[in-house]
């Protein structure tokens, strides 16, 4: 039986539509949200606003693109939890309408899940068990999956998410909302040992991030004090020992965990795995440590509705409907 779903992310500020045809993605459209630049931030109103008005010819480009109509639909999946509440409901509303239009299944996913299972889109395919070190603007996780519907978090951030790191250094630096795509960017030319920030010791296999801003605000105001050109003459080098310690912080736990669960199938995922650095360093290590590792195309790492497609098709083959009562969730339970 062929089965092919829509699917519908827009639990932030990327309001996203994909079309999944036997766990083979068709389209995967994404429309950004630019308007959040000049406030530094995701303003969740101007969010809940721009899902409005996308929705619909986000929908209908999916479809075009992959060639199918609202009657070859088997089910319609969507973003539940977590996210901003407002952005959510436009998304959940609107496949809620969708699957009781077409009298269809409507499948909820979430998203953290769903960041994970980028991974089983395209060739090769990590095997279960495998790790996964989400990272992204609002989590950072180690996630032990052992099949599409059992996962469990092994290890967490205790404070800001990776993606926050990058994105607060970057606000520090003086650069626009959000920065990890800027100090990707500058660290490429710069010395990533020039500057060393401090790696916090937290035990077991959680991170903490917010030791490292606190750092590099006093770095900053101590020498901008003895040169105020102290950032635009130095920026290169500041952005590659800022990421290289985000990436080392992130690279150890993920090592401890593979130690510790003896699993060397490991994958990343999330806006952060669009980090050149990270992508380099998960690279590197899994060639000495005989890791097979995974990292999601480039346009399945940030938020897209492709991943959302690929884990309602899981979902769909186990029989995992959603009710039409259904609400979305800001906060979720795994
Ligand atoms: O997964 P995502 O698109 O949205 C959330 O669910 O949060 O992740 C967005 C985060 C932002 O913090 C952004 O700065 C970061 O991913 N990011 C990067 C890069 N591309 C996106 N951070 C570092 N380097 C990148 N190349
Ligand atoms: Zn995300």
């Amino acid at each position: 039986m062929s089965v092919t779903i829509l699917a519908i992310e827009s639990s932030c500020d990327e309001t996203s539509a994909a079309v999944c045809a036997d766990g083979k993605i068709l389209s995967n459209f994404i429309a950004s949200q630019s308007v959040h630049e000049q406030y530094g931030g995701v303003v969740p109103e101007l969010a809940s606003r721009a899902h409005m008005q996308n929705i619909v010819p986000v929908v209908d480009k999916a479809l075009k693109e992959a060639n199918r109509t609202l009657s070859d639909l088997d089910a319609i999946a969507f973003t539940q939890a977590p996210g901003l509440i407002g952005s959510l409901l436009v998304g959940a509303q609107f496949a809620k309408s969708l699957a009781l239009a077409l009298d269809k299944p409507l499948i909820a996913v979430h998203h953290m899940q769903a960041h994970v299972l980028a991974n089983l889109i395209d060739q090769p395919k990590p095997s279960f068990p495998f790790l996964c070190l989400t990272v992204s603007g609002g989590h950072t996780q180690i996630v032990l999956c052992e099949s599409p519907q059992q996962m469990r978090i092994i290890g967490e951030t205790i404070d800001d998410a990776a993606g926050e790191a990058f994105d607060k250094s970057a606000k520090l630096l003086g650069l626009p909302y959000p920065g990890g795509p800027l100090i990707d960017k500058y660290a490429k030319t710069g010395n990533p040992q020039r500057f060393k920030f401090p790696e916090p010791q937290i035990p077991g296999l959680d991170f903490s991030f917010s030791g490292l801003k606190t750092a590099i605000l006093y770095f900053l105001q101590e020498n901008t004090k003895q040169d105020p050109q102290f950032v635009d003459n130095n920026l290169a080098d500041i952005c590659a020992s800022i990421q290289h310690r985000i990436i080392s912080i992130l690279m150890n736990k993920l090592k401890k965990a593979s130690k510790e669960t003896g699993i060397t199938d490991i994958c990343i995922a999330g806006g952060v795995s669009a980090n050149s650095g990270l992508r380099e360093a998960l690279k590197q290590t899994g060639e000495q440590l005989k890791w097979n590792t995974f990292i999601p195309a480039f346009q399945y790492c940030t938020d897209n509705a492709g991943m959302i497609a690929i884990t309602a098709y899981y979902k769909f083959l186990a029989g995992e409907h959603t009710a039409l009562t259904v609400s979305p969730s800001a906060k979720a339970e795994w």
